[in-house]
């Protein structure tokens, strides 16, 4: 038996579902499940019935906010080094410090942030829709965090007064990529449609035709009649990409965009995760249930 049936063995056995995140490798993505964005991966763990575990391909977070919203699977994370850089920027302290500061702004928090944070939280929202989230509270004035290109996307979208904490958190993988990449591609690609995540710095969204979450830029190029597409995030989603549209061109705007985290997650980790029930996600009660009330009051807005 190869590795791939030796995993697709343990997964009935087991009653195992994978579900991974649109970064994640093309051999982790092509044995999932189930493959999608962030808030996509939390209701569909959320929801999941029949499986007693979830292999969470993908990132700290991630696999910790599926925990926190099915208090009774198992969630299990592949790789333990396999942390969000962004979501280690923000502490509960720094959004004590901030409410003592501003105690009418109420705080948003980006799904990129440790459990404890989102504890803290009066609503969490994902890059597909923080607009909208922001736009659902009655107040002009809002804590936003961790990352300050998505708090400035939807400061210009909302024309709220957007209070990023802290004041310079980021994703270090969408801060690579930078105009004169999406210039140069244009230059041999004129006709193609450019692609950005809204983690990208506001140069990068000011050269953008479609900017959207994982997922979002996935249906946009399906349901595009352009043929080619300059993509503007991490470069696992090209795998995805490439694979529902076989006839349409993709091309990073830069290659060297990888998230080092999300590549941990190999087919190997994801054996020995199924094989020796590891690494059980675990968040105390106290702090899952503030948690969970922040994550389902995102949820209750149309996006
Ligand atoms: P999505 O929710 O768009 O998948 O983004 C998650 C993420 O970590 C982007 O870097
Ligand atoms: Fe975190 Fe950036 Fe990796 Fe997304 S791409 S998981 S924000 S480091």
């Amino acid at each position: 038996m190869d590795l791939k049936q030796k995993i697709q063995q343990l997964k009935k056995e087991k009653k195992a579902i994978i579900l991974a995140h649109n970064y994640q490798r093309p051999e982790v993505q092509d044995i999932a499940d189930y493959t999608g964005d962030s808030i996509e991966l939390s209701l569909k763990a959320m929801n999941e019935k029949d499986a007693e575990l979830i292999v969470f391909s993908a990132v700290d977070f991630m696999a910790e906010s599926a925990a926190i919203l099915n208090p009774n699977k198992k969630v299990l994370l592949p790789s333990l080094g396999a942390r969000c850089p962004m979501a280690q920027m923000l502490t509960v302290d720094e959004i004590k410090r901030a409410k003592a500061k501003h105690p009418d702004a109420p705080v948003v928090l980006y799904v990129n942030t440790l459990g404890s944070c989102k504890a803290e939280a009066d609503i969490c929202c994902t890059s597909a829709n923080a607009v909208e989230v922001v736009q659902s509270l009655k107040a002009d004035t809002v804590l936003f965090g961790p990352d300050m290109n998505l708090a400035d996307y939807v400061a210009e979208k909302t024309g709220k007064t957007i209070i990023p904490i802290p004041s310079h958190g980021f994703c270090p993988t969408h801060l690579l990529f930078q105009p004169e990449d999406v210039q140069v591609q244009k230059i041999a690609h004129p006709k193609a449609v450019v692609l950005v995540h809204p983690e990208c710095t506001k140069e990068m969204r000011a050269v953008a035709d479609f900017i959207g979450s994982t997922s979002k830029i996935c249906k946009f190029a399906k349901a595009s009649t352009a043929k080619e597409f300059i993509v503007g995030t991490e470069e696992g989603i090209l795998h995805r990409l490439r694979k529902e549209n076989p006839t349409k061109k993709f091309y990073p705007a830069y290659e060297g965009a990888i998230c080092p985290n999300m590549k941990l997650t190999t087919l190997d980790r994801i054996y020995v995760s199924l094989k020796e029930e590891k690494h059980l996600v675990t968040v105390p009660e106290a702090v899952a249930k503030k948690a969970r009330a922040s994550l389902e009051r995102m949820f209750e807005v149309k996006s």
